[in-house]
C-alpha cells in the first residue's frame, strides 16, 4: 500500500511570539518565561534524551503501563476512532495504540514544526493504511484543529504527563478545550505523574549527565540565536527542586554573576542568584486528578498504574452534562 501524504496545518508560534513573551517575562518580578519555548528542534531532541535517562522514570514507566493496559483499552475505546495526539513529538507510545486500536485517522498536534513533520511523515510511511494529519499549534492557547470529522469517535492522547506543565487552572481550561474537541462520549487518554518521595523527584530533574540542565539552558540558546540577544547561557545555573506546598517541581535558571542582558533593544539587569522561572511540573494523586478532570467535564473511566505507584495512565470520558469553563 502506498503511504498517504501528510496533511499539514501550521499555526506555529513564530519569532514575534517568542520576542513578546520573553520581553514580558523578563519584565515581570519574579521573572518567568513559559516552558513551551523549550521545544525548538534542539530542545525537542534534548527532551528525547531526557526520556532515556536512568533518573527519568516517567517515559519507560508510562510505556509499560500502556502495554499492560492495551487489551482493556481496546475494549473500552473500540475501533475506528480518530486518534488525536497532543504534543506528538517523536512519540513511540502512539505506535502501540495505532497497532492495537487501528484508528481510522490520526492527527499529530505539536508546537515543534520540524519534529512534527518528521514524526508524522514517518508514521504515514510506516502505516500506509492510516490517514495522517499534522497540526502545528500552540494548544496552550486553544485547540483549533482542522481535519476533524464531526461524526468520528474522537480519542485525544496526551501522554508524558505534559498536563503537569500547566498550572491547575490552565490544565482545567486545556482539558475543557479537549472536551469540546472530542465531544460528549469522546475520550481523553492521559499520562499523569504521581506524587512520590521527594528524592525520586529531585533526582529525575537533576540528572547526573546534565541533560536536564542543557534542556533548561536551551531556552537561553533560543533567545540568543532567534532574538539576537547578548545572553550567555553558561552564565546561568540550572536549578530544579520539588516544592511540596505547590505539589510541583520547579525549574529555574539562576544568574551566576551580576550582569545586564539585552534583548530586542531592552536591557535587563540580573543580580547574582537572581533567576528566571522556566517550568512547573505538577504531580498529583489519582484522587486529586479526578477532581481536576471533573472540573473540565471529564470522569475517570479507568486508571492504570505501575507496581511502584510512580505514574498513571488514565482514560477519561467527556460527559454531556459537563460544566465547561
Ligand atoms: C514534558 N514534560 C512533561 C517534562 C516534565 O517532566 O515536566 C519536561 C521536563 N522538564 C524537565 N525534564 C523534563
Amino acid at each position: 500500500m502506498k503511504a498517504q501524504a501528510v496533511n499539514f496545518f501550521d499555526a506555529h508560534p513564530g519569532t514575534a511570539d517568542l520576542r513578546r513573551e520573553v520581553i514580558d517575562g523578563l519584565s515581570e518580578h519574579p521573572r518567568a518565561i513559559p516552558a513551551k519555548f523549550f521545544y525548538d528542534e534542539r530542545g525537542s531532541a534534548l527532551f528525547d534524551r531526557i526520556c532515556e535517562l536512568p533518573e527519568y522514570y516517567q517515559t519507560r514507566t508510562e510505556m509499560k503501563i500502556l502495554q499492560r493496559a492495551l487489551p482493556e483499552l481496546v475494549d473500552l475505546i473500540g475501533d475506528e476512532c480518530l486518534l488525536i495526539e497532543l504534543g506528538s513529538g517523536a512519540s513511540k507510545k502512539v505506535r502501540l495504540l495505532l497497532e492495537q486500536l487501528r484508528p481510522s485517522g490520526y492527527v499529530g498536534v505539536d508546537i515543534s514544526k520540524e519534529f512534527l513533520l518528521a514524526s508524522t511523515e514517518t508514521l504515514a510511511r510506516d502505516y500506509p493504511w492510516l490517514e495522517v494529519h499534522a497540526a502545528c499549534v500552540d494548544f496552550s492557547s486553544g485547540l483549533e484543529i482542522p481535519h476533524c470529522d464531526p461524526s468520528a469517535h474522537k480519542v485525544a492522547f496526551f501522554p508524558g504527563s505534559s498536563i503537569g506543565n500547566f498550572d491547575p487552572a490552565d490544565a482545567i481550561h486545556l482539558m475543557a478545550d479537549v472536551g469540546r474537541l472530542v465531544g460528549p462520549g469522546g475520550h481523553l487518554l492521559i499520562g499523569v505523574d504521581l506524587k512520590k518521595p521527594v528524592g525520586v523527584l529531585n533526582a529525575a530533574y537533576n540528572d547526573a549527565a546534565g541533560v536536564t540542565a542543557a534542556f533548561n539552558r536551551n531556552l537561553l540558546h533560543r533567545i540568543r540565536d532567534e532574538l539576537d540577544a547578548d545572553i550567555d547561557p553558561a552564565a546561568f545555573d540550572h536549578y530544579a527542586f520539588y516544592n511540596p506546598d505547590e505539589g510541583r517541581i520547579e525549574m529555574h535558571l539562576v544568574s551566576r554573576i551580576e550582569q545586564d542582558v539585552h534583548v530586542a533593544g531592552r536591557s535587563f539587569g540580573f543580580a547574582p542568584g537572581e533567576g528566571i522561572h522556566t517550568e512547573n511540573s505538577y504531580k498529583y494523586t489519582v484522587e486529586e486528578f479526578a477532581e481536576l478532570a471533573g472540573e473540565a467535564g471529564f470522569r475517570q473511566q479507568a486508571v492504570w498504574r505501575d507496581d511502584n505507584d510512580l505514574f498513571s495512565v488514565q482514560l477519561l470520558q467527556f460527559g454531556d452534562a459537563a460544566v465547561v469553563p
